[in-house]
Parts: structure tokens; sequence; C-alpha cells
């Protein structure tokens, strides 16, 4: 970085600054906002902009809108494959479950996961993730889970890793290996969580490769007593958790994620009012995944008042992955929140930065404009940012600066 780009000023633009202490997304009308190696050192008014700033070397932003580069908080954006036949098998009847059971679902996505060498598996993962990033991503949540083996848990959090230095973007890794019971162990899932334990979770995390912890916890996922087992492990090695929760049934999972402080609980269509408030008490945010929703034609809604009555934050995510969500679009996964679960603009908007920071565990440099915080900054071209979320299928365009 050269020595006139270590300290700037970015002005005459609008702000969605996302900052707590100003109501709704934070906007700020004629504003400026003052950056020194990344980080912002002041926002507010142009007009009111500190003397001790008026030399430095300044950008005019033309009258555009700037908002915190978005973060995408779940993703399963590292597989291999496809899975476009089972989609039309559902078109034609069967259900999501119902080819789970069969052997296809993500145990099909394993196989050929685990066939990719590495560069194949990157070069994939790096198309999913540009896409990502032309839409406005600049944090994204990448877990692991297509393995089901040590050896392919590790290639899939090797390439979250080298995803981030390559594409230059946040990359948080979540160790879901968790997710199904491999072929291997069927009818042994307690063996696999054995597995899991002893060896799979220790070693990735061993390597450096695990920010946090997650589970598939359903009933056709990994019971609650098993998904217990693993985040007790994942407490030893002080590592956070994160839970696929109350997806397609109420299994309890959020209240016994919040009792290990979970950063987040995710799905939640069957959460109920005692999980809410356990996630309200511990602090543990929401993360609602309208696209998972939408492509499995699910009717019951996550229950989003009661979200609102407890205060618990909601952040929205992609659940990039190839079978329940197949998309890279965060910005129609705003619009979708809107449409299916009834958030606000506000609340869709603060959702893919403020709040899906949180979910991360990055509140405190990530997803606001506010002074210390990472200038991850992105640059729109439109009227108001209403029109992320009104719009839908087309992103308006916009520019890292
Ligand atoms: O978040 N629910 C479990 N995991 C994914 C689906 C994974 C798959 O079908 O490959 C989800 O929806
Ligand atoms: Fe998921």
């Amino acid at each position: 970085m050269s020595a006139a780009q270590q300290k700037q000023v970015l002005k005459n633009c609008h702000l969605a600054s996302m900052q707590n202490a100003l109501p709704g997304i934070g906007i700020i009308r004629d504003g400026a906002i003052v950056i020194q190696e990344r980080v912002i050192k002041w926002v507010g008014v142009e007009s009111e902009l500190p003397q001790q700033y008026a030399s430095w070397q300044d950008l005019d932003l033309g009258g555009r809108w700037v908002l915190p580069a978005f973060i995408d908080c779940h993703t399963h954006l590292v597989y291999g494959g496809d899975r476009s036949k089972e989609f039309e098998q559902r078109l034609q009847g069967l259900s999501y479950a119902q080819i789970a059971a069969a052997g296809g679902g993500i145990l099909s996505t394993v196989k050929e996961t685990r066939k990719a060498d590495f560069e194949q598996l990157f070069a994939v993962s790096s198309t999913r993730l540009e896409q990502m990033i032309a839409l406005g991503v600049g944090s994204v949540e990448i877990k692991s889970g297509y393995g089901l083996n040590t050896e392919t848990e590790i290639k899939m959090l090797q390439v979250a890793r080298t995803l981030a230095e390559r594409l230059r973007v946040q990359v948080v890794t979540s160790f879901l290996g968790a997710h199904a019971v491999p072929p291997e162990f069927a009818s042994r899932a307690d063996c696999y969580v054995d597995l899991v334990i002893g060896e799979m979770l220790p070693e990735a995390a061993r390597l450096g490769l695990v920010d946090a912890v997650d589970v598939f916890c359903e009933n056709i996922g990994f019971s609650l007593a098993q998904t217990r087992r693993i985040f007790e492990k994942a407490a030893d090695l002080a590592l956070p958790v994160r839970l696929h929760a109350e997806q397609l049934s109420n299994s309890h999972g959020a209240g016994m994620a919040a009792e290990f402080g979970a950063l987040s609980c995710d799905h939640l269509e069957y959460l109920d009012s005692a999980g809410a408030k356990a996630m309200a008490d511990a602090g543990t945010i929401a993360v609602l995944l309208p696209g998972a929703f939408y492509f499995l034609n699910e009717t019951r809604k996550p229950p989003v008042d009661l979200l609102r009555e407890h205060g618990v934050p909601m952040a929205v995510a992609t659940d990039c992955n190839p079978g329940s969500s197949p998309t890279t679009n965060l910005v129609l996964m705003v619009n979708m929140a809107c449409t299916l679960f009834g958030l606000t603009v506000d609340e869709a908007l603060l959702s893919v930065t403020r709040h899906g920071a949180a979910a991360l565990g990055l509140h405190k440099t990530f997803g606001q404009i506010s002074p210390g915080f990472v200038a991850d900054l992105r640059v729109w071209d439109f009227d108001h940012p209403v029109q992320l979320a009104y719009s839908f299928g087309q992103v308006p365009d916009c520019e890292r600066v």
C-alpha cells in the first residue's frame, strides 16, 4: 500500500453506517470517512470534518452510498460436484429427507468432495467466492462437513484458508465434521462421534484450521446428546460453537447451544419460546436462511416475532450449498428475508452487516462504519439502500474502496 493510501478521506457520499448508536441502519447524509492504514479513524457529516484531516488526500465519491462490506455468516461453499439430479427428484415428489435416507443428499456431495483434489476443490470454490465478492461480500464463513473423514475435512478447511489468502477476503472457518454419518459408519453414529471428538476435530484444530465448531443437530443429523459431546470437546479446545438448529423439527438444540455460549444458532424454523429466551440470555445470534427455506419449499417460517420479542439479533446468510441452497447471492437473500420471513428492510440490511459480524464474533471490527472498525467498505450505485432489498435477481454495481 502506498503512503497516500494509508491516510485517506472519503468525501461527498452518503453512509448507511450500521452504527449501534444510531437508529435503523445508521444513515449519515453528506458524510465523510477518515481512514488510516485500513482502520476507520473518524465518521460524520463532511461539513464537520475535523481540521486535522483537512490536508489528507481525499477521494470524491460523487454522492454515492457507502456501506460496510457484507458478511455471509453461513456457507458450505467448498464442495465438489452438484446435486441438480436431486432437484429434479424433488420436483417429482421426493423430499429432502427421503433423498438423504436413500444415500443421496449430503452423502452424494461427500463422495464428490473426497474425489476432488485440493486444486480442483479450490477452483470450483474460488469461482463461488468470486461471485459473492462481486455482490459486495467482504467476510464469509466457510464450513467443512463434506469430508466426514480426517483427511478430507482438513482438505476442505485448507481450501477455505487458501481462499482467504488468494482472494483477499476475510474467511472464518467452522468445523462441521458432524454434518452426516459417513457410509463407513452407517448405523454407528456414536462411533463416528468418537472419531470426530478423538481425532478429526483435535487434528484440524492443531493445524490452526478451526475458528468455530458446528453440528447438524436434527432428526436426520445428530442427536442432542451427540451434539453435547462435540460441544464439550470444543469447549476443551477453547473453540466457540454454532449450531444448525431446529431446521426440520424442534430438537431443542438452540437451548443447549446457548448453554455453551454459542455465537449463533442457524435455520430455526421450529425454534420455541424457551429456545429464543435462552439465545437472548446467552447473546446468541439467530441466523436465518431464506434460501434453504425457499429451495426446499418449506412452509414453516422461523419465528421472527418471537426473536424480536426476546431481542435476539437476526443475521441472514446464503447457506451456499449444493443440496438445500445452491446460491451465492447474499443480496437476493436480503430480498427473500423481507418477502418470505417478514423482516423490515432495516432488519435485513443489518442482518448482513452488523449482525452477520456478530454471528462470527467479529462485532468489534467488522460490519459497521465506526471509528476503530476495519475499513472494509463498498460504494454502491443506487439512490437509497432500500433498493438492495427491493430488486431481486439483479444487484446494483458496487466498488471496493
Ligand atoms: O444448511 N442442514 C444441513 N446442511 C445444509 C444442507 C447441506 C446439503 O444438503 O448438502 C443446510 O441446509
Ligand atoms: Fe447449513
